[in-house]
């Protein structure tokens, strides 16, 4: 009876534990808690602006109506992202006098405003001379009331553009939390331990203690027994094996994973300018794309074609002159040349081939597919994640292209015989799963 009794007890302890425990999984995990501190965040407006629901979508009224053309709260669309720049703007006052004449203001010569016209390619901003303070704070209040969207999966061109970051910090990121979580499962543990300890000292000094619950008490669980009983260790193993599976995965799925890579460049060459506003092929620059292994990255040569008479006075093109030791002045070239060292993004592995025409020229793919919306980069990122199984992936789902390609007629008509002619033919069936066409 009484051993039955103790047994329970037991029980009751451990489950009491793993509740705990579970608990403590939870808070640390669950975004309810982990955004008690945004709460103070937002309670701690930036002065002159309100939260009030008026004032907030007054301000909404004015934003949508004569701002988003330009601008987003979060995001650099023509001009900047607006959040947070009650923070980096000199003053209010110079946000007040910015919004009613921008003009004006970089006229000045004011040292911010002239920095950020030329970070925005000298575009004007659009006069606004009938706001004045009252309802430049009302856009500022609705602007701080718009809460960050969620994390994104591909970085957009946000502010200032390259960063020199990948998204592989989100990885160093994981592993901080699941080391804090580690030592708060550890802390928890040892304070359990020590209050049974406390308790049952407590409990044995009394007199009055009912003969069951004495043996309850003197029942042998101090530290040392604790952490040694089977439970307890059982924990620690389930815990410890899952956290170094989870590691592993995630780490045998991210080797070599370079998606989101956005360095900067020695020279802010933009994709959107060239490729999207002035439509110069990709071919002009990327002159074996169509017609060998590699796409090239183009000569200072190819960028003199134009750059010789276009913008010549910019700081960006003076790097280009120098890089070819061309003296714009004089248009004679000297000896001292030394290459312009672009930062590569897309990088496979020594051990795999990849050909650009095989892609480009025979299977008739856009760039777009592997590359994104280049011509909307203001700096190019890596889009695709480039591993194994994204190769895969488009080989097992993609029809090869056959249309007017003698060399394919044959095995049509092969594949035709073994699949009845239903299934179009897919990479996959021309050997686009052997190791060896893309291993050497
Ligand atoms: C025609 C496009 C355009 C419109 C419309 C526009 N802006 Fe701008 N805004 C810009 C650009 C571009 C810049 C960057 C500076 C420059 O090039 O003049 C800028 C800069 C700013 C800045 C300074 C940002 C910083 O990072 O310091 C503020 C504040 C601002 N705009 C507020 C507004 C507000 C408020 C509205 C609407 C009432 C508005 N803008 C409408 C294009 C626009
Ligand atoms: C005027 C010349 C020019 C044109 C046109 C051009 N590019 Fe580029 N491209 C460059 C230069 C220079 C770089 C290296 C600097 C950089 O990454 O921005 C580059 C880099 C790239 C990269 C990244 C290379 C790496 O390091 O992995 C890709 C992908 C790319 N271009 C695709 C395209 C596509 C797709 C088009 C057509 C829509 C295009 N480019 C048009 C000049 C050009
Ligand atoms: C076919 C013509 C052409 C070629 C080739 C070309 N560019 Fe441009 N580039 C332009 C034009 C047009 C502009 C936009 C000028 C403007 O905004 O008024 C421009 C703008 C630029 C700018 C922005 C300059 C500034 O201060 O606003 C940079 C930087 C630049 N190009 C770099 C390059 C580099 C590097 C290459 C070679 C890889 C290159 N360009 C090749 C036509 C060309
Ligand atoms: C099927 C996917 C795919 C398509 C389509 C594709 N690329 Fe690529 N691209 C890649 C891969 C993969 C790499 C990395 C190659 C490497 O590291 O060997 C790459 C690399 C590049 C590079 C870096 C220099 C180099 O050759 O390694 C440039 C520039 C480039 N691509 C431009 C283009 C252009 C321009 C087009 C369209 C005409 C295009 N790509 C179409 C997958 C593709
Ligand atoms: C967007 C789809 C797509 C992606 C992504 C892609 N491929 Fe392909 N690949 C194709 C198509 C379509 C063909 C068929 C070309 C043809 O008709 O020869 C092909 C053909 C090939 C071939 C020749 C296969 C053969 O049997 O002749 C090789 C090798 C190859 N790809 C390697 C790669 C590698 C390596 C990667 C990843 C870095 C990759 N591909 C990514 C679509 C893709
Ligand atoms: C369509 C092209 C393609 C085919 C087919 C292919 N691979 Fe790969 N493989 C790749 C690419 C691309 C990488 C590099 C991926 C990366 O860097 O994450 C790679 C990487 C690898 C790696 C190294 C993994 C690492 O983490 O570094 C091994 C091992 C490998 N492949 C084995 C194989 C075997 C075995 C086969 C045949 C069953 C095969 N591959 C078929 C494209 C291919």
């Amino acid at each position: 009876m009484n051993e039955k009794k103790t047994s329970i007890m037991t029980k009751v302890k451990f489950t009491r534990l793993t509740f705990l425990l579970l608990f403590t999984l939870f808070a640390v995990n669950n975004p309810l808690f982990a955004q008690a501190p945004d709460g103070d965040a937002a309670a701690a407006l930036p002065a002159g602006l309100s939260a009030d629901p008026a004032v907030i979508a007054k301000g909404k009224e004015i934003f949508t109506g004569n701002c988003t053309s330009c601008h987003a709260v979060h995001e650099k669309v023509i001009g900047p992202a607006l959040f947070g720049v009650w923070d980096r703007a000199p003053s209010r006052e110079w946000i007040y006098n910015f919004v009613k004449n921008s003009t004006k203001v970089i006229k000045s010569g004011d040292p911010y405003a002239v920095k950020l016209y030329n970070e925005y390619k000298k575009t004007q901003m659009t006069s606004f001379q009938n706001y004045g303070p009252a309802e430049v704070d009302a856009v500022l209040s609705y602007i701080n009331s718009v809460k960050p969207p969620e994390p994104p999966t591909t970085i957009s061109t946000t502010d200032g553009g390259g960063t020199g970051t990948s998204t592989q910090a989100d990885g160093g990121y994981t592993t901080a939390i699941l080391t804090i979580l580690i030592i708060v499962l550890v802390l928890i543990l040892i304070v359990l331990g020590l209050m049974v300890n406390v308790l049952t000292k407590f409990l044995q000094d009394k007199e009055d203690l009912a003969e069951e619950d004495k043996e309850v008490v003197n029942q042998k669980s101090d530290l040392g027994k604790f952490f040694t009983s089977n439970g307890v260790i059982g924990i620690f193993i389930f815990i410890i094996v899952a956290l170094s599976m989870k590691a592993g995965i995630d780490g045998l799925f991210t080797v070599g994973v370079q998606q989101n890579y956005q360095p900067r460049q020695p020279i802010a060459f933009s994709h959107e300018i060239h490729a999207g506003q002035y439509e110069i092929d990709c071919n002009y620059c990327h002159t074996g794309v169509r017609k060998a292994k590699s796409a090239n990255i183009p000569s200072a040569n190819i960028c003199m074609n134009c750059h010789s008479a276009i913008k010549t006075e910019s700081p960006e093109i003076a790097k280009i002159y120098k890089a070819i030791d061309f003296d714009p002045e004089t248009g004679e070239y000297g000896e001292n040349t030394k290459p312009i060292e672009w930062v590569r993004i897309h990088n496979l592995p020594d051990l795999a081939y990849f050909n650009h025409s095989q892609h480009v020229e025979v299977a008739k793919l856009e760039c777009e597919t592997c590359h994104g919306e280049i011509k909307e980069m203001e700096v190019v990122y890596q889009y695709a994640p480039l591993t194994m199984g994204w190769c895969i992936n488009c080989h097992r789902e993609t029809d090869v292209n056959t249309k007017g390609n003698g060399y394919y007629t044959k095995l049509v008509q092969l594949h035709k015989e073994s699949k009845g002619g239903k299934t179009p033919m897919k990479v996959e069936d021309i050997g686009g799963l052997e190791c060896s066409k893309c291993h050497y």
